[in-house]
């Protein structure tokens, strides 16, 4: 009899209330008990191949680590809504204090259509002219708006852009997006790090979209503002550019290019020092996610070390022609860079993977 059936091993290595993980061949499952009763589920997700067994039991369903799909942890089958969607489960007995299955699953895989999310479509630059895009990273209290050097500096880099330079312009304050923080899906897994963002895809009440569909699908240059904290870029910079996280790896996971001939120019400011600082992150992050970048690609002020008198740098600021015509030059410079980076074929070959991130050496 029991030729017939595969040994888990004891039961009591499936303990209440838990998913474990169990290899039955090549295969990983998930064995879980709930109120006594042992499931078996092939162990891969449908959704992007999660550890199913590595996740964990919500009333009945086994909830999958990576993004958090459920399915039933007896029967396989999808939580409510999603009832199309099922991994293979298989037949159980317990017996001698074993857990054992069939070889072969009782029930199949399916898959539910999911329509792909709109940001998933390949980018593709429409005719028209040079597009700008603005970010300002600087963070405000809304309804009590405060004059921003950075803003200002990037406000004005923008008209310059539209009427010097005859650029389309788009400006997106950060801190008018409800963003969720990244929680690092790519820590568990390269590939639990999806495009669009996993978060995109789950939450809809998520404004990253606005952002992706700007700097994927239409900028050309993408012109980064950010005030000086602590002698680093802001917080919303960095919340900003680590749910960008998923761009660069579909570089190193999927060999997929998402920003092609864009080109990348920032704005600088603080009264704290390390200008220097906070524009090395910039450059090496907007280089690793594909951009290019003008000659001089940034212009930066900071009221240094020795001053706090803050009322006098915001208007030291205001007043500077020599910053403002700075911040004008620089649209100007990047709209240049991205009209010969348009109307070439440069970027057009295949990347060689040597020593970028994440290939291998050998
Ligand atoms: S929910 Fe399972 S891999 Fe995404």
């Amino acid at each position: 009899m029991n030729e017939e059936w595969v040994d888990l091993g004891p039961l009591e290595d499936f303990p209440e209330g838990a998913v474990r993980e169990a290899m039955h061949g090549s295969k990983r499952l998930a064995v879980s008990r709930r109120n006594g009763r042992v499931g078996v589920l092939e162990g891969t997700c449908n959704h992007v191949g999660g550890p199913l067994g590595q996740g964990r039991l919500d009333g009945e369903y086994v909830v999958c680590p990576s993004h958090y799909w459920k399915f039933h942890h007896a029967t396989g089958v999808g939580e409510p809504g999603s009832e199309e969607d099922r991994v293979p489960s298989y037949a159980v007995r317990v017996d001698d204090d074993r857990v054992r299955i069939r070889p072969e699953p009782a029930t199949l895989r399916a898959r539910k259509p999911h329509a792909p999310h709109p940001l998933a479509r390949t980018p593709v630059r429409g005719d028209g002219p040079i597009r700008v895009l603005g970010l300002s990273t600087t963070a405000m209290t809304p309804g009590n708006p405060r004059y921003s050097t950075s803003e200002d500096l990037l406000t004005h880099a923008l008209a310059a852009a539209a009427t010097e330079q005859a650029c389309e312009a788009q400006f997106i304050r950060v801190r008018d997006l409800r963003i969720r923080a990244c929680e690092g899906y790519y820590s568990k897994s390269a590939r639990a790090c999806t495009w669009p963002c996993s978060i995109t895809q789950m939450d809809r009440s998520d404004e990253m979209a606005g952002i992706y569909e700007a700097v994927v699908h239409w900028a050309d240059v993408i012109l980064v503002a950010t005030p000086i904290r602590w002698g680093a870029a802001s917080s919303l910079y960095f919340k900003m550019v680590e749910r960008m996280n998923c761009i660069q790896n579909q570089e190193t996971i999927a060999d997929r290019h998402l920003l092609k001939n864009k080109v990348a120019g920032f704005i600088i400011t603080g009264g704290q020092d390390n200008v220097q600082a906070v524009a090395g992150q910039l450059l090496g992050f907007f280089a690793e996610v594909g951009c290019q970048f003008p000659q001089f690609p940034y212009v930066a002020h900071s009221r240094g070390w020795s001053a706090e008198d803050m009322e006098q740098n915001e208007l030291a600021v205001q007043k500077s022609t020599a910053l403002h015509d700075g911040a004008a030059a620089l649209a100007a410079r990047c709209a240049a860079m991205a009209r010969v980076m348009v109307s070439s074929s440069l970027g057009e070959g295949a990347l060689v993977g040597g020593g970028r991130k994440a290939h291998p050496t050998a």
